[in-house]
């Protein structure tokens, strides 16, 4: 069995889409786990996924990269803050968020703060969503380790979490706002009407093909006026194309005006 031939039986049994990733780094990150088990071929590889859960856990951790931390790349954040939630909070005061591939949550625990700051009891909606279950369970539990709390200030800290052993708990007033649940961005269908879409650190992974898929289809999922947001190492290139127009370093709008 070659790599293609791999990529396809894992796809049919486990319902991945595989072809959507990068080959050569996708392929570099799964030698070296089977290297690590000392399986040589993709066969035996593919069987012991079928037969053994703790295997297909440790295949799915490696190739979904689930780390994250709250505010990453807070200088970025910081535009979120002081610039385009404020506008958006014009047009709309209670805000439809997607956190698309939201990983341990983090990511939209963060946004659920900057929204309880701006417009407390607003009734925003945070859907935050990702492929991996085991990233989603620790996202509902919703404890962290102090090291991906390093750019929570010590005034977000106190009103926002809840110490506990060392660990810090979100409080209730942010769980509130934001619903996980299980969304394959190759293939599920994505939702209507947000005023912001968070996609970060995901469309790295993807072929070229793919991720132009993936802005076209984040296009249509924004009402005229909203705002996608964009990894830090991300920027996309013909984004006219798709119909945006840009507002920041990572931010592209969906023009206003038009209809939705
Ligand atoms: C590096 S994390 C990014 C987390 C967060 N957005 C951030 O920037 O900190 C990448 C996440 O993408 C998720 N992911 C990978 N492939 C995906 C797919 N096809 N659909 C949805 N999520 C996917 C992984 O499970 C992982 O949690």
């Amino acid at each position: 069995m070659d790599f293609a031939a791999f990529k396809r039986a894992v796809g049919e049994s486990f319902g991945l889409v595989l072809e959507g990733y990068k080959e050569r780094q996708l392929k570099r990150r799964i030698d070296s786990l089977m290297q690590s088990l000392k399986v040589e071929d993709y066969r035996r590889y593919y069987t012991l996924l079928l037969s053994d859960p703790e295997q297909r856990r440790r295949f799915l951790d490696r190739i979904t990269i689930n780390v994250s931390e709250f505010f990453r790349n807070p200088e970025i954040f910081q535009i979120l803050e002081t610039e385009i939630l404020p506008r958006l909070l014009a047009a709309n005061r209670r805000l439809r968020i997607w956190s698309a591939a939201c990983a341990n949550g983090a990511e939209p625990y963060s946004l659920a703060i900057l929204c309880a700051e701006q417009n407390p009891g607003g009734g925003h909606q945070i859907e935050a969503t990702d492929i991996d279950e085991g990233a989603l369970a620790a996202a509902r539990r919703g404890v962290y380790r102090k090291e991906v709390l390093q750019h929570v200030s010590p005034a977000r800290l106190a009103r926002f979490f809840t110490e506990q052993d060392g660990n810090y708990e979100v409080r209730e007033e942010l769980r509130r706002v934001v619903s996980f649940r299980h969304h394959d961005l190759l293939k599920d269908p994505y939702g209507r009407n947000y005023d912001l879409i968070v996609c970060r650190n995901v469309a790295i992974y993807f072929t070229r093909e793919i991720q132009e898929e993936l802005y076209r289809r984040f296009f249509a999922a924004l009402r005229p006026g909203g705002v996608l947001f964009i990894g830090a190492t991300e920027t996309i290139l013909q984004y006219q194309q798709f119909g945006f127009e840009k507002i920041g370093t990572w931010f592209y709008r969906r023009p206003a005006g038009e209809k939705g």
